[in-house]
């Protein structure tokens, strides 16, 4: 079998891709290799190893043929050469930003980025001499260029947001960035790599929380780090390594065998998603749906031009009216939507959340916050009429 034949469709790919049967007796996957110390009989193989530390089993901390059977898939996934597993998506973030930025240097983060993104990059990075400043998901080349300092070493994107959903034009920021030799980095969770290709947009360094929809059980934290310049990953993975970010291989089997239904599991989400904001769109509590396949979605002709689907994350939001406590009535009473931070498993979660306290370049145009909803595996209907019973509560 080859395990990254490109001749062959995505799809098949993403079944075959960091399997190696032949040389695992036969059996389908590969095995959970638990390891820090890794043994060789001479002091040439130790020193062999040592040169080819960034691609063969050498120390625990850099990888096992667990880790690599993963790496390997979901670069394949993304389209890149390169993949770094990380024990959470915000492990790949903080690693990605810590290895290419340094004091002196400014980085340009987009508003929509996932708030602990900001968190960290307001806190540890700036601690560290890095200076930081944000630019409107929905910025023009103008607008965005005029944010370019001559020391922007990075411009992060994150598309769609994944609490308001504007959709970014990833190629138009990566000609920006480019043109001031700044690295573009995507946080490329919401398509999980399926419904969007980073590297054909021009992105330098695509970043997943594997944790929810490759995972897609809601069993486990990881993260990837994917990349194409032999050089940087290098440089990436001497910073990972060095900050003792490894990853465990429990946890990459758990990643690799979600990753083998992607394709499967995606497009039902995707299917339920819309069905759901094709619902709340017409019901006459709702002030507006944020689903990027939806025209009231910033970006909507963008993710039509650039992404092949959407999956199960979208925002909706309330007309103005009902308070704090009605909403509350209403989310603490729904059956088979739990409150609960993630997401891109197999169940349907709902989760307020105000981006009146978290963005600083423009104002949120509506009274109230965001209803954030992934649109788990269940029935569709019965998931409709769990939601208009809630809905009712507000009016009740
Ligand atoms: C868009 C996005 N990026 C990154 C992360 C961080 O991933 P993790 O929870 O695996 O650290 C999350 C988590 O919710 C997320 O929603």
């Amino acid at each position: 079998m080859t395990t990254n034949d490109k001749s062959k469709h995505a799809d098949t790919r993403i079944t075959t891709a960091g399997r190696s049967p032949k040389t695992n007796f036969g059996i389908v996957n590969p095995p959970v290799y638990h390891a820090s110390t890794v043994t060789f009989e001479t002091v040439d193989a130790l020193k062999e190893a040592e040169q080819h530390r960034f691609d063969r089993v050498y120390y625990g901390r850099y990888g096992t043929p667990t880790t690599f059977a993963f790496e390997e898939a979901v670069a394949d996934l993304e389209g890149a050469e390169h993949c770094i597993s990380v024990p959470s998506g915000m492990a790949a973030i903080a690693v990605s930003l810590a290895a290419t930025l340094k004091s002196g240097d400014h980085a340009l983060i987009t508003d929509s980025a996932y708030f602990p993104t900001v968190k960290y990059c307001n806190t540890f990075l700036k601690k560290f001499g890095v200076e930081i400043s944000y630019f409107a998901p929905m910025a023009t080349a103008e607008e965005l260029k005029a944010q370019i300092r001559p020391n922007t070493k990075v411009v992060f994107t994150e598309a769609p947001g994944s609490i308001t959903f504007e959709v970014q034009d990833i190629a138009m920021i990566a000609d920006i960035a480019h043109a001031h030799g700044a690295l573009v980095m995507m946080d490329n969770t919401w398509s999980a790599g399926y419904y969007f290709k980073p590297f054909e947009h021009g992105v330098d360094i695509s970043i997943q929380a594997a944790t929810k929809y490759i995972v897609g059980h809601s069993d486990a934290m990881l993260g990837s780090i994917t990349l194409n310049d032999r050089d940087l990953y290098e440089h990436v993975k001497t910073v990972q390594v060095g900050m003792g970010y490894s990853t465990a291989p429990d946890d990459a089997y758990l990643g690799l065998r979600g990753l083998r239904t992607l394709a499967t599991r995606l497009p039902r989400h995707e299917k339920t998603g819309l069905k759901l904001a094709e619902w709340l769109a017409g019901h006459p509590a709702v002030e507006t749906v944020l689903h990027p396949a939806l025209t009231t979605c910033p970006g909507h002709d963008i993710w039509k031009r650039d992404f092949t689907g959407a999956s199960g994350l979208f925002g909706f939001v309330l007309k103005d009216g009902p308070s704090h406590g009605d909403m509350a009535r209403m989310l603490d009473n729904l059956e088979l939507f739990a409150m609960g931070y993630s997401w891109g498993g197999y169940e349907s979660l709902i989760i307020p959340s105000d981006p009146r306290t978290m963005r600083t370049t423009y104002n949120w145009p509506y009274g109230q916050p965001v209803l954030r909803i992934h649109a788990g595996l269940e029935d569709p209907d019965d998931l409709i009429s769990d939601l208009d019973k809630g809905l009712k509560l507000l009016t009740a």
